[in-house]
């Protein structure tokens, strides 16, 4: 059914205006200033956003959700990620696919796309992972890219015997995206220093959550930065620092722009937000906090807002990585190398953003908009159709309501985590609808949608 839209200020990267929005077939095909439902032919919903915005919808560039780590499987799948993602304004994902180092990357592809298809309520992509790089593999990468419509790879440079790249692998890997104009997303921190540093840290007792931060200070990620950079400024490729987390790493990748390299920059909303002191928690509390590269000293936060209003900092991203605390995080109650990294935030990240960066001041609304949806669009091959309010892009819309008050609690967190890295926080600000292509999936704040309706975006490669 087609769709109206009254009375609401739109939010693009760069505006804000009062506009009525008029939706047919998937897309958006008026934006004017008074559009009555009198001039309309045919069977129209009408929403009236008085007093709201009206944002295009977000895109969280970095999520997890089928992921087997650290000896154990992320808790939630489409459904719940689905949900959780659209209650709070997020309609597209992109899922990084992490195969292990033994499995086929066509047949990865194959198993993550597989479990997406059917339950997804959001339009999704992929990030593909190169853990190996051997000739079979590098054919595979060919065929993902030109045949499937994934035109990102990820590497990691941190998870010794587990995800990460040799060097000669990260050459091969850089140089292959640079021939067929992929953009590599890159988590920037060193695997052997980590390693070394555990093993001395266990071995001296320091075996709680607060001292993973000290298995991988700010200079390690900094320098898996400046790795990276190295690596691209040789090759030519263009890079995205994912989870960039601290001061030393942003000026590390800045000090590589200013070099000529193609590098944008990621963050994640919990480096935003919360900080080392957290992981401190006592009675193991802390393990909820543990992810990597770990929650920062507080004077960081302000860097990445900084870096955000600079427009420097490129998009917010969230890493969810959901590991439930009873029986996951629990895996290293003896010693902290065994906790399963990652802090769940699929459904708190833009109302994160408005609370702790609109409302504080921090950033403004067209700067939000450009953090959550416009800058994935773009680095990711899918704007306009994603990550704007134009006349032919989907029709992706978040409504969304500045004078909702409440608080982040598990009590209504859709994930299948058993807790809310945020509890009893502050929020301001909610989603109250939101469209998917011009369907309903959220309605006065609660997930409405059809299970199955979101769709795999194949996207062309821009990053020659
Ligand atoms: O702690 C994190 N970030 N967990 C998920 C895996 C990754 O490194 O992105
Ligand atoms: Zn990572
Ligand atoms: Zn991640």
């Amino acid at each position: 059914m087609a769709l109206l839209i009254q009375h609401g200020e739109v939010i693009t990267a760069t505006d804000r205006y009062r506009a009525d929005i008029y939706c047919e077939d998937e897309t958006i095909t008026r934006i004017e200033p008074d559009i009555p439902r009198a001039s309309l032919p045919g069977e129209v919903e009408v929403i009236d956003a008085a007093g709201q915005y009206v944002f295009p919808g977000f895109i969280d560039p970095h999520v997890h959700i089928h992921l087997p780590f650290m000896g154990t499987l992320a808790k939630d799948d489409y459904e719940s990620a689905s949900q959780a993602a659209l209650v709070g304004g997020t309609t597209t994902l992109i899922e990084m696919i992490c195969p292990g180092p033994a499995d086929e990357p066509l047949e990865a592809f194959e198993t993550w796309n597989a479990k997406a298809a059917p339950l997804a309520a959001v339009d999704y992509t992929f990030h593909m992972s190169v853990v190996r790089f051997d000739p079979s593999a590098q054919a595979q990468f060919r065929e993902i890219v030109t045949q499937k419509g994934i035109p990102s790879f990820k590497v990691f440079l941190a998870y010794k015997g587990a995800l990460n790249l040799s060097d000669e692998d990260l050459f091969g890997t850089l140089s292959l995206a640079k021939e067929l104009g992929v953009i590599v997303t890159a988590h920037c921190e060193n695997a052997e220093v980590i390693d070394a540093m555990q093993r001395t840290l266990e071995g001296s007792g320091k075996t709680g959550p607060e001292w993973h931060y000290y298995s991988r200070p700010p200079v390690v990620e900094a320098e898996g930065v400046h790795h990276l950079a190295t690596f691209a400024e040789l090759t030519g490729a263009h890079i995205y620092t994912v989870h960039t987390s601290c001061d030393a790493s942003v000026r590390s990748a800045l000090e590589a722009r200013y070099r000529g390299v193609d590098v944008w920059i990621e963050a994640v909303v919990p480096h935003l937000v919360l900080d080392k002191t957290y992981a401190e928690l006592p009675d193991f509390e802390g393990a909820k906090y543990v992810m990597s590269p770990p929650l920062r000293e507080k004077h960081n936060q302000a860097v990445l807002w900084n870096g955000l209003r600079q427009r420097i900092i490129s998009t917010v991203g969230t890493d969810h990585a959901p590991f439930d605390f009873a029986g996951q995080k629990e895996m290293g109650r003896e010693a902290f190398t065994k906790i399963p990294n990652g802090v769940p935030s699929i459904q708190e990240r833009a109302n994160l953003v408005h609370t702790y960066g609109v409302e504080q001041g921090r950033i403004d609304l067209q700067t939000m908009v450009d953090a959550l949806s416009t800058q994935a669009a773009k680095l990711f091959g899918m704007y306009p159709k994603k990550g704007t309010i134009a006349i032919g892009s989907d029709a992706d819309l978040v409504i969304f309501d500045p004078a909702h008050r409440g608080a982040f609690a598990l009590e209504t967190s859709l994930s299948k985590v058993d807790y809310c890295a945020y509890e009893g926080w502050e929020q301001k600000g909610r989603p109250t609808t939101v469209t998917v292509r011009g369907e309903v999936q959220v309605r006065d704040g609660s997930f409405v949608g059809r299970l199955g309706s979101g769709r795999l975006i194949e996207r062309e490669p821009t990053h020659f």
